[in-house]
């Protein structure tokens, strides 16, 4: 039985963009139900509709409280019999009383190898801090922002010519690799949060490190076939 992900997003939706293509393919562990924004006019809200998906804006001016909020997106998260919540560039803060609900099962992808660089402007702070590698991380999500445990990496070159438009860009096409083979490791039940740590099983260190070649910034995709049941 395929997983029901969710899709939570604020803005354009490129890694939205990214897990519906890898659902359409029959091998794939998992299926998209939904996608949810908390702005109303975010990009990726329209892309998701036009692509035939149900789609639904649960915006804060709508809400008294940001906890009234997150109780409408619970309801609407058991509504739509969600297994796996996914954030996709999804800008606001969830309550402890959401992710504590949905524990082990809501996923977000950052821009930067966590620990590393929480929060925003990810990229100008690798730049800033002279490093040789940056990249984007796949996490479950707990209370502190960024802080959950990292189900899947991925890694690219730091260039000598980059600024922070090159560099985003060359990281979100790893995330675009990235976030697909890590929902699909959640969905088999092959990384699975046990406290403050992701347990993995049947995976090999390809299975959770997406790294450059030596001599271009393409991440090496093929452990992503192997990840296929
Ligand atoms: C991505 O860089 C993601 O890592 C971060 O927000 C951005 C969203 O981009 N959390 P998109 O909306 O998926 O294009």
């Amino acid at each position: 039985m395929k997983k029901r992900v969710v899709i939570l997003i604020s803005g354009r939706g490129s890694n939205m963009g990214a897990l519906i293509e890898a659902a359409g393919d029959p091998a794939c562990p998992f299926v998209i139900v939904g996608v949810i924004s908390n702005k109303a006019d975010a990009k990726g809200l329209a892309a998701a509709s036009s692509l035939g998906l149900e789609t639904k804006a649960i915006t804060r001016d709508d809400y008294p409280s940001k906890t009234a909020l997150d109780e409408a997106l619970d309801a609407e998260l058991t509504r739509m019999r969600a297994d796996i919540v996914c954030l996709a560039g999804y800008m606001r803060l969830l309550t402890p009383a959401l992710t504590q609900k949905w524990a082990g099962r809501i996923i977000n992808i950052h821009p930067s190898l966590l620990p590393l660089f929480r929060g925003l402007d990810t990229h100008n702070k690798a730049l800033e801090a002279g490093m040789r590698i940056h990249g984007c991380s796949v996490h479950f999500v707990t209370e502190g922002m960024d802080e959950g445990p990292i189900v899947a990496q991925a890694a690219v070159p730091v260039m000598p010519d980059d600024n922070a438009d090159t560099l985003e860009a060359r990281v979100l096409r790893a995330e675009h690799r990235l976030y697909p083979l890590a929902v699909t490791l959640v969905a088999l039940g092959k990384a699975r949060m046990e406290g403050s740590r992701v347990v993995l099983s049947g995976v090999g260190a390809e299975g959770v490190l997406l790294s450059p070649g030596a001599a271009s910034d393409e991440v090496d995709i093929e452990s992503l076939a192997r990840m296929t049941p």
